[in-house]
């Protein structure tokens, strides 16, 4: 078998997110569709546009590397969607909703924020500057819209505690620190 490069896992990741964002481009009206918060529903609308424009970007970078257009299944996007249609149908009608919603949508930008970063730094290593370009306009949307999803104005009490990630996850190292000391007590 011929050595692998880091253009062909270039191009294997780029097949990767191009899947991932045709079945989020499919995920987005659902989910707007889904909320009765007016601002949710607005803020999912304005990022099935976005996704529309990502796509053409990807068929762009494509055309570049002079190679088709192909999605490849990504099973991580396949099982954050399926988890997020999961809590739509556990929670559908309780006042946890619409906070449900907003969690089950923020993996989906960090998986793509992890995608688009790794995609523009192997592009700039590749010197393909223009692809890198491209993917750089994504990654900065993806990022607006994990913000966005985060500092919604209107939120329903149990979303806000979203806000507060920062805070829970010092909380959490904290714990986890203190547990590590108490363990080596024991001992
Ligand atoms: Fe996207
Ligand atoms: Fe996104």
């Amino acid at each position: 078998m011929a050595e692998k490069t880091l253009q062909d896992l270039f191009l294997d990741t780029l097949k990767d997110i191009y899947y991932a964002e045709r079945q989020i481009v499919k995920a987005l009206p659902k989910m707007a569709r889904a909320t009765q918060s007016a601002d949710l529903k607005a803020a999912f609308q304005k990022h099935k546009e976005e996704t529309e424009g990502q796509i053409e970007r990807l068929q762009q970078v494509f055309e570049l590397l002079g190679k088709p257009a192909r999605g490849k299944t990504c099973d991580a996007i396949v099982g954050i969607l399926a988890e997020g249609e999961e809590i739509m149908e556990e929670y559908k009608g309780s006042e946890a909703f619409d906070a449900g919603l907003i969690s089950s949508a923020q993996p989906v930008e960090h998986y793509e924020i992890t995608r688009y970063g790794t995609l523009k730094a192997w592009a700039g290593r590749l010197g393909l500057n223009e692809a890198a370009q491209l993917l750089d306009a994504t990654l900065q949307e993806e990022s607006a819209t994990d913000e966005a999803l985060t500092d919604l104005p209107k939120l329903p009490p149990t979303a806000k505690a979203l806000r507060e990630r920062p805070k829970l996850l010092e909380i959490a190292d904290r714990r986890r620190h203190q547990f590590c000391l108490s363990a080596m007590d024991v001992r």
